[in-house]
C-alpha cells in the first residue's frame, strides 16, 4: 500500500474567495519542491517570506474575478492538494491558440494519480465555454512536466523565454489547436 492510498478520490470545484490561504499555501509548496534545480534557489528560498502576500493576492484575485476558471481538486481529509488556472493567452499566441492553460500545480503526494489530467480538461472546457478553440501551455523546458503536456497530446510550437528570480530561462510553449478533440465533456 502506497501513502496515497489512504486518500480519498479527488472532487473537483470552481475555486472560491475562502480558498485563498490554501491556493498560496499549495503553490509555494510545490514551487519549493518541483522548481529545486530549475529556478534560482534564492528565488525558491525567499518563498515562503512571500507567503502573506500571496494569500492577499489569492484572495484580491479570487474576490475580484470569481468568473475566472480556477478549479480546484480536494481529497479527503487533505482538503485542496492541487489547482489549474485558465484563461486568455498572455502576449502574442499563435493565431488559433487564443486560450492559456496559466497554471497548474499539485502537492507532490497526490501527483501521478490522474487529478492533473482532470483539471487540464475542466480548465479546457471552461475555456470552451468561453468560446477558446486552441490552447497554449508554457512550460519550463528544463521542466519534465513537459512530458505530461505531451501525454495529454500537445504539441510543442516554440522557444520563449522567461525571466525568474532575475534569471532568464528557456521555456517551451506548447499547444493544443482543438481542444475541444483532446478534452471531451
Ligand atoms: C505536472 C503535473 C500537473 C501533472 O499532474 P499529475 O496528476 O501528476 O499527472 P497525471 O497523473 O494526470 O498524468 C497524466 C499522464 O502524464 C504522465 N506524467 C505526469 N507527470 C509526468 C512526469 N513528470 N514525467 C513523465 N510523465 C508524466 C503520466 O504518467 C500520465 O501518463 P499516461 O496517460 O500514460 O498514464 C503535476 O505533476 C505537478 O503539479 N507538477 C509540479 C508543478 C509543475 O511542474 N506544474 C507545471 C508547470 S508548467
Amino acid at each position: 500500500m502506497t501513502p496515497t492510498d489512504s486518500y480519498g478520490p479527488a472532487t473537483y470545484r470552481l475555486a472560491l474567495p475562502a480558498d485563498a490561504n490554501r491556493l498560496a499555501e499549495v503553490h509555494i509548496r510545490v514551487l519549493m519542491v518541483a522548481y529545486r534545480g530549475i529556478d534560482p534557489q534564492d528565488w525558491l528560498d525567499s518563498l515562503p517570506q512571500q507567503l502573506e502576500e500571496r494569500r492577499a493576492r489569492w484572495k484580491d484575485r479570487l474576490s475580484t474575478h470569481p468568473d475566472d476558471p480556477v478549479q480546484v481538486a480536494e481529497v479527503d481529509p487533505a482538503g485542496i492538494v492541487g489547482y489549474a488556472v485558465g484563461g486568455r493567452a498572455r502576449g502574442e499566441p499563435p493565431i488559433g491558440f487564443e486560450g492559456e492553460l496559466i497554471s497548474i500545480y499539485l502537492l507532490p503526494e497526490h501527483q501521478r494519480r490522474g487529478i492533473g489530467r482532470e483539471l487540464v480538461r475542466r480548465v479546457a472546457r471552461s475555456l470552451i465555454a468561453s468560446g477558446f478553440q486552441g490552447m497554449i501551455v508554457r512550460v519550463l523546458s528544463a521542466n519534465p512536466a513537459r512530458i505530461f503536456y505531451e501525454r495529454l497530446g500537445a504539441r510543442a510550437l516554440g522557444i520563449d523565454t522567461v525571466s525568474i528570480g532575475g534569471q532568464e530561462l528557456e521555456e517551451t510553449v506548447y499547444g493544443w489547436s482543438n481542444i475541444d478533440l483532446f478534452f471531451p465533456p
